[in-house]
């Protein structure tokens, strides 16, 4: 059992003078959050300097402390808040009860793991789930990850990243929601109140830190952790609306970026997280530094050294070091040399213990081992990872019908060298405790279980390069197969294919090739894939290609040449089996593109919600396009197939101009005009023609998924008031609705032709 919960009885004089100390703003309390606040001064009160910055403190379990202390000895000093990367439940009991029942204070742990998408039972990547366009669905599924870490013991997750990503050879592209940032708003609040419930403390969920502050994700040249320029007008209308909306749901945490933000280290950068995060967007937890980047302010040439980056990083308003031990090592003599004030670090252990207190970490310290088995093996959990991959699965071309497959086929090719990966098929982020997937081959094989089911490898590719984690942790690296038996193995796909009546083909990237430092400069398939595809293609049998990628890769050639194409992301746990449902027809796809896809390498970046800039685009020339190729992706963003096909109609705005700041409602309708019933997400795009800067050529203002039965028609309203309609201008230096005529489109996809539009008027 864990100590009697704080607070411990204050002496009256001093709770007056803290509550004079605190001032107005806490004067503004309500009566729980006062309890909050008296609490945690209550125990500041009680701690050492020690004590203070080891609450700053996230060990990296396992790594020796300063004076080659364990992590056991660290956190019975109190020199740890957190501890990192640990998901074997008895080690965090253990630890737990070192710091609740051993240490001065008894003050609990935090467990911190990427859980990014499923803990055991394993969801589809983010990227996936983006491409679902159901936010409702997102939010359940982090629930089942939260219930299934928090029993484990690991009560805190660094997901969701909100990254907002518009190139494609960017590997962390995979782990947000895309490029768009009204769909990452959604998914961003989804993903926080699927962590963390309606409010930290709620049970059996975790806290949520919101990532990577800020723009990580423009990275020069898709190169992870390389600088990023953004001006501030970028900052604020594409970058920053889903950490607000993260916050805005009430985030936890928020974690700080490795890179340089306009020459600034964001992990040492006063105002992007003292008055940006805190004072102006309202960020009321703590901060936590991606691994070791406060150690990197060194790195980075903008601390002079350790001691340096050290303060630098307190002061820039990083409130918990992950990893390094730099603030350990170092803060207790900056202040004592009074180079630091007592109150910078007092104010960080603030925000730390109020989040612990809001937790309920003090009162429920321990996760459930009791019960872990039963909610880790709960079938819900695993149904849920299979509707979740259903829903996130685009189907990107098929020509004459050429899916779905049929339920009488007496004998099916599966190629490729990822279609038997029950690994590669869970994605990136991965933990050890994830259980086995279904691979496609399985997936086919139980949906046909009459057929005759050959399977080649037909070749292989090499990931970008091997980590050396992988000799670490025993496991060779993956290594192309030698040319030899790279040819024979094609030539055995090409023979399996002319025997057979159908062609599943699966290729794209292993689960390591994106994610992190797992950037490229090169988007076709890998290996042997693009041959292997055209000497199938050339047998002349109905071919599909199944996609398994965690970014848009160069499918061009397949674009032209194969009939159905089915981009599965990675499906996570059942991936397989969704995959087969898929291609049997047993699910209709309705999935959707959460980025606009690249015909090119070169044609990265290439997002939809560009400016217009000199000539329009059907200008032969002079406008802005590559001599050589179009400016419109391959797919755009927002577009997948179905089975089925949907006709708009009727848009109806109920006015046709509204003051600024008011609120109109457009209506459509949508109806299934096919044999069978499928989903389609409608979507709604705004452009404003004139203002104090330029606009968009049209953005995402609106989206709801609906499932329609065959012949079926359904009239969906939006609304469009400030939150749709304003931007941040960087002429008037602030957000507004500014007057003129705007055009709203709707429809299937981002090229939406279904028009309408309305005025502001100036109030
Ligand atoms: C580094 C990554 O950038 C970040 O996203 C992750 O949460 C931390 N490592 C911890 O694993």
């Amino acid at each position: 059992m864990s100590r009697a919960p704080l607070p411990l009885s204050l002496p009256r004089a001093l709770l007056v003078a803290v509550t004079a100390l605190l001032g107005s703003a806490q004067a503004a309390q309500t009566p729980a959050e006062a309890a909050v606040t008296q609490r945690v001064e209550a125990l500041l009160h009680r701690m050492t300097l020690d004590e203070k910055i080891g609450q700053l403190t996230q060990l990296g379990a396992g790594t020796p402390g300063p004076n080659k202390e364990t992590t056991d000895d660290l956190i019975r000093a109190g020199k740890a808040g957190s501890v990192l990367w640990t998901i074997n439940s008895a080690d965090i009991e253990r630890m737990q009860r070192v710091a609740v029942k051993e240490s001065r204070l008894g003050i609990p742990l935090l467990f911190g793991f990427d859980v990014i998408h499923g803990y055991k039972n394993v969801f589809p990547v983010p990227l996936g789930m983006a491409a679902t366009w159901d936010p409702a669905l997102v939010e359940r599924a982090q629930a089942m990850a939260a219930k299934e870490s928090w029993v484990s013991g690991v009560n805190w997750t660094f997901s969701p990243m909100v990254d907002i990503a518009r190139d494609a050879r960017w590997g962390r592209i995979v782990e947000g929601a895309g490029e768009d940032t009204f769909l990452g708003i959604a998914m961003a609040r989804a993903q926080v109140l699927g962590f963390q419930g309606p409010k930290l403390g709620t049970p059996e969920r975790v806290l949520a830190s919101v990532k990577h502050f800020a723009a990580y994700g423009a990275a020069d040249g898709g190169r992870d952790y390389d600088s990023v320029y953004v001006p501030e007008v970028q900052l604020r209308n594409v970058y920053l609306p889903p950490f607000q909306a993260a916050i805005d749901a009430g985030s936890g945490t928020v974690m700080s970026a490795y890179m340089t933000l306009n020459d600034v280290p964001a992990s040492g950068n006063a105002w992007l997280l003292r008055d940006l995060l805190r004072q102006e967007m309202g960020f009321k937890g703590f901060v936590i530094s991606d691994a070791w980047a406060v150690h990197s302010l060194r790195v980075h040439g903008y601390a002079s050294d350790e001691v340096d980056a050290a303060a630098r990083g307190l002061r820039g308003g990083v409130s918990m070091d992950m990893g390094s031990n730099t603030y350990l090592k170092h803060l207790p003599g900056l202040v004592k040399a009074g180079k630091l004030p007592i109150k910078v670090v007092d104010d960080m252990v603030r925000e730390v213990l109020t989040v612990k207190v809001q937790m309920g970490l003090f009162e429920r310290p321990y996760g459930d081992p009791a019960r872990k088995d039963a909610v880790l093996n709960d079938p819900a959990h695993r149904a849920a990872t299979r509707v979740a991959a259903q829903k996130s699965i685009v189907l990107l071309r098929n020509e004459g019908g050429a899916l779905p497959l049929k339920a009488g086929l007496k004998r099916i090719a599966v190629i490729g060298p990822l279609a038997d990966s029950a690994e590669d098929i869970k994605g990136s982020w991965t933990l050890e405790a994830a259980g086995a997937a279904v691979s496609v081959l399985e997936g086919v094989r139980a949906r046909w279980p009459q057929a005759t089911v050959d399977f080649v490898r037909g070749g292989d590719m090499q990931r970008a390069y091997p980590l050396p984690w992988d000799a670490e942790q025993g496991k060779p690296a993956p290594s192309l197969m030698p040319a030899a038996e790279m040819a024979a193995e094609q030539a055995r796909a090409v023979q399996a294919a002319q025997q057979a009546e159908a062609v599943v083909m699966v290729l794209g990237e292993r689960a390591n090739m994106s994610g992190e430092a797992a950037s490229t400069s090169d988007l076709r398939l890998g290996g042997n894939q693009q041959a292997l595809l055209e000497a199938v293609v050339a047998t002349g049998k109905p071919v599909v290609l199944v996609l398994l990628n965690g970014r848009p890769l160069d499918i061009s050639w397949a674009a032209e040449h194969v009939p159905a194409i089915v981009e599965a992301w990675f499906p996570g746990t059942e991936g397989g089996n969704a995959i087969a449902d898929v291609l049997s027809g047993a699910v209709n796809p309705g999935g959707k593109l959460p980025v606009s896809w690249p015909r090119s390498t070169g044609h990265a970046p290439v997002y939809y919600n560009h400016n217009r800039t000199h000539a329009d685009e059907t200008d032969p020339k002079f406008t802005s396009r590559y001599a050589n190729l179009t400016s419109k992706p391959l797919y755009p963003f927002g577009f997948g197939l179905s089975y089925t096909s949907f006709r708009y109609s009727d848009m109806k705005l109920d006015r046709a101009a509204i003051p600024s700041g008011g609120r109109l409602q457009v209506s459509v309708t949508v109806e299934n005009t096919g044999a069978v019933a499928g989903d389609e997400v409608v979507q709604l795009y705004v452009h404003q023609r004139s203002g104090s800067a330029a606009r968009p050529v049209r953005e995402l203002k609106g989206f709801q998924r609906v499932t329609l039965a065959a012949g079926a028609k359904q009239t969906l309203s939006f609304t469009l008031g400030p939150d749709e309609l304003k931007f941040w201008s960087p002429v008037t230096r602030r957000w507004g609705v500014e007057p003129g005529r705007f055009d709203v489109w709707a429809g299937g996809d981002s090229g939406a032709t279904l028009h309408g539009e309305f005025a502001v008027q100036a109030k």
